[in-house]
């Protein structure tokens, strides 16, 4: 990958068009559209936001009280084991183990790809 061993930042290295075929697994929950609360909350301008500030959406008081700016590195942390980054978090997802995919799915949440 032409951008790996640049500066720390995997993510930078991440392909949004892949992304949204992850994200696939993540739609079944949350949609990419402002305001769009499902099972989860909308991730929309989600890269950057403070943690449990989608409008109207039910927090657990773990993810409530998780006090996190979702940087693409913290991303990258929940997104590998939501479990055990924010303990008590109501997201039933396992995590994704694979980097790849985790970077890529965090460029489409920063981008969304059409
Ligand atoms: C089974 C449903 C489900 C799936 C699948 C799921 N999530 Fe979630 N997600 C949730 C729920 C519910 C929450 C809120 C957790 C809480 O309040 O404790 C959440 C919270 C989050 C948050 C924190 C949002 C915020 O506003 O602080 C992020 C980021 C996130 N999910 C990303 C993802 C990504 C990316 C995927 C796919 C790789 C994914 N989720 C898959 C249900 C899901």
């Amino acid at each position: 990958m032409l951008l790996a061993g640049m500066a720390g930042a995997a993510y930078a290295a991440g392909d949004p068009v892949n992304g949204k075929k992850i994200f696939m697994r993540c739609a079944i929950c949350h949609s990419v559209q402002p305001g769009k609360n499902m099972l989860g909350p909308s991730l929309a301008g989600i890269v950057g936001k403070p943690s449990a500030s989608a409008p109207g959406f039910a927090y657990s008081s773990a993810m409530k009280s998780a006090n996190i700016k979702w940087t693409p590195d913290k991303l990258d942390k929940y997104l590998l084991s939501p479990a055990k980054m924010v303990p008590g978090n109501r997201m039933a997802f396992a995590g994704l183990p694979n980097a790849t995919d985790r970077a890529d799915v965090i460029a489409y949440l920063a981008k969304p790809a059409p």
